[in-house]
């Protein structure tokens, strides 16, 4: 074997090595487990089991027949999963409503059965019950809602 010939085999491997270390490393990346979020959403679960859970469901299935008003006029809480509509809103409505109840949004003609929560948990506590239902949606509805959110952001 002469020299020009183990010179290119150790670039060849050495090029290689590169691609090997880039793949892994955006591996590790995929797999990595923020521990601060990973806290948000333990927290945000806790919030939904504790406030959100009895109306939307213990896991956002929401209330049979959500699509028909009850008696008072008033809707029965809807699924926070890929079923219901949550992830086609923005951060900036989600938190709103949220915050200020359905209400706050001041819709003609439309008595929202969603209470406010801005007296009973922290903003803290809220963001967290958002990122925990975000965490539940798959990549492609996570994904269009983040486009929402780019015109709609978190305020
Ligand atoms: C008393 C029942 C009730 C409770 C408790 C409740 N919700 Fe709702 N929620 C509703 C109803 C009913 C709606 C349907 C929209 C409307 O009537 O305004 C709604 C709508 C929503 C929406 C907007 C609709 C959507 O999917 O885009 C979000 C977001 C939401 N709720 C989040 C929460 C979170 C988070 C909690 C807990 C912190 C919670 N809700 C607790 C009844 C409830």
């Amino acid at each position: 074997m002469n020299l020009p010939r183990i010179r290119l085999w150790w670039l060849v491997g050495a090029i290689f090595a590169v691609f090997l270390l880039a793949g892994c490393s955006r591996f590790a990346n995929r797999t990595a487990i923020d521990p601060q979020l990973a806290q948000q959403i333990e927290l945000g679960q806790q919030v939904y089991a504790a406030n959100c859970a009895a109306c939307h469901g213990p896991e956002g299935e929401g209330e049979p027949d959500w699509k028909t008003p009850k008696k008072d006029g008033t809707y029965p809480a809807p699924p926070h999963d890929v079923n219901g509509h949550t992830w086609h809103h923005g951060d900036g409505t989600l938190l709103q409503i949220i915050r200020g109840g359905g209400d706050s949004l001041d819709i003609p003609n439309f008595k929202s059965g969603m209470p406010a929560f801005e007296e009973t948990l922290s903003d803290e506590e809220i963001v967290a019950v958002l990122a925990y239902l975000k965490s539940r949606w798959p990549e492609e509805e996570r994904q269009f809602q983040a486009e929402m959110t780019q015109k709609d952001p978190a305020r």
